[in-house]
């Protein structure tokens, strides 16, 4: 399973990228706001920043909601670098945008994917990776996990090229349960990632060795 991170900060970025684990990042307009990144020039310049410091593919989202204003914006946005991925929402003309997308090359991110239907939709569209959001399902107390079940069973039925890219993963437990199901892809926080080091047996063993090795040294 691919490990994406889910944030538009510098910092954690190359946190991530150092500890040799990343295989890529998303981004969506909140994530990009609350870095303070707004005004085109700033925007562009960012996801340039992200795609010099990552190896793997960097989703962009568009803020178009129109088809043509969606295929402008996003063939700016691909054109930037070639780990670009554009990010388009699922409503109507996103799906028109990403077929468009798709016969052109240009590789996509369907994004805001709450059920099995939108999901094959985005499939059937040509989506290069399809975002269910496993955690804001779990917070209105529906099963994320579940949701990534069914669109896992519907794509092996017909052999959906389209990678599943679970998206506001929270914690270790999406992560594991994605893993088990077998996502392509998850995209979280680093928090996330970096909670599947902890373990309290490890702490204990490695204060453990570390007391004895001293012990002796001692002698
Ligand atoms: C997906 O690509 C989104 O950026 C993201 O995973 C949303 O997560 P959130 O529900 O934590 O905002």
């Amino acid at each position: 399973m691919k490990f994406f991170i889910d944030t538009a900060n510098l910092q954690q970025i190359k946190e991530a990228q150092d500890l040799g684990v990343l295989d890529g990042v998303t981004t969506n307009p909140s994530l990009m706001a609350k870095e303070g990144i707004s005004g085109d020039d700033n925007v562009i310049n960012h996801y340039k920043a992200i795609c010099g410091i990552v190896d793997g593919d960097v989703s962009a989202e568009v803020i178009s909601t129109k088809y043509e204003e969606m295929i402008t914006e996003g063939e700016r946005l691909a054109a930037l670098d070639s780990k670009i991925v554009v990010k388009v929402p699922m409503i109507k003309d996103g799906i028109k945008a990403i077929k468009y997308f798709s016969q052109k090359g240009i590789k996509t991110n369907c994004t805001l994917v709450f059920s099995a239907g939108q999901a094959l939709l985005a499939a059937k569209a040509g989506a290069t990776y399809v975002s269910p959001f496993i955690g804001r399902l779990d917070d209105i107390s529906v099963d994320g996990l579940g949701l990534i079940e069914e669109i896992r069973e519907i794509y092996d039925n017909y052999g959906f090229q389209t990678q599943i890219l679970a998206a506001s993963v929270r914690h270790s437990t999406h992560i594991l349960g994605c893993a088990k199901i077998g996502a392509d892809v998850m995209t979280g926080p680093l928090s996330a990632i970096l909670s599947l080091l902890k373990h309290p047996l490890t702490d204990s063993g490695l204060a453990q060795f570390l007391a004895d090795y001293e012990n002796v040294k001692q002698k």
